[in-house]
């Protein structure tokens, strides 16, 4: 699969990734085919015409939730978003918050009934990880099966064994 990637990264965002991993603006920038500044809501990816097949926010904050759900389209992040749900095409976010307050609920209920996604990146632990970096695989790989791009290396639950599970006295 020859894949196209649009990296958009809000200013919040790039704060978060100085503060949470060991990658500089310009490597995650240097993975992406294509980078656009946050303000930039005249870019390629703000239009229907331009034909993204799938967008995915990782993570995804309440404030970029909320815009999304009431189609603010204030920064290029939620018009991308809004314009993935306007053609009826693949968005997900992946809501990063705990605990939720209704607002927060409120708007990932109005999200999933204009047919996004709502994806929060709850770690697998019957995957038993030994490490992050297999928590964070493990999430990758279900995002991308979820837009069309299947994991085939990926674990899978392939059920309980016979009387796995089962209460003692049952
Ligand atoms: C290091 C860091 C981590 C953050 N993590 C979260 C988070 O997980 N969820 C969230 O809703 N806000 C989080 N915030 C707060 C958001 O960044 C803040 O609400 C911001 O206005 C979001 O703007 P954006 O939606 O344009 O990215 C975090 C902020 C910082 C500095």
């Amino acid at each position: 699969v020859r894949l196209e990637t649009h990296l958009v990264v809000s200013a919040a965002g790039w704060r978060t990734l100085a503060h949470e991993l060991d990658l500089g603006r310009a490597e995650l920038e240097a993975l992406a085919d294509v980078v656009y500044p946050v303000e930039d809501i005249g870019a390629a990816v703000a239009s229907g015409s331009f034909g993204i097949d799938a967008m995915v926010v990782a993570p995804c904050s309440m404030r970029t939730l909320a815009a999304v759900a009431l189609g603010l389209s204030d920064n290029l992040i939620t018009r991308a978003a809004d314009v993935m749900l306007k053609e009826r095409r693949k968005l997900i976010l992946m809501v990063r918050e705990t605990p939720l307050n209704l607002a927060h609920l409120r708007h990932m209920v109005s999200v999933t009934e204009m047919g996004g996604i709502i994806f929060p990146p709850v770690p697998a632990f019957y995957q038993r990880p030994q490490s992050l970096d297999d928590l964070v695989n493990h999430t990758a790989q279900r995002v991308l099966d979820l837009i069309d791009l299947p994991q085939p290396d990926a674990p899978r639950w392939a059920g309980l064994p016979d009387g796995a599970g089962q209460a003692k006295d049952a």
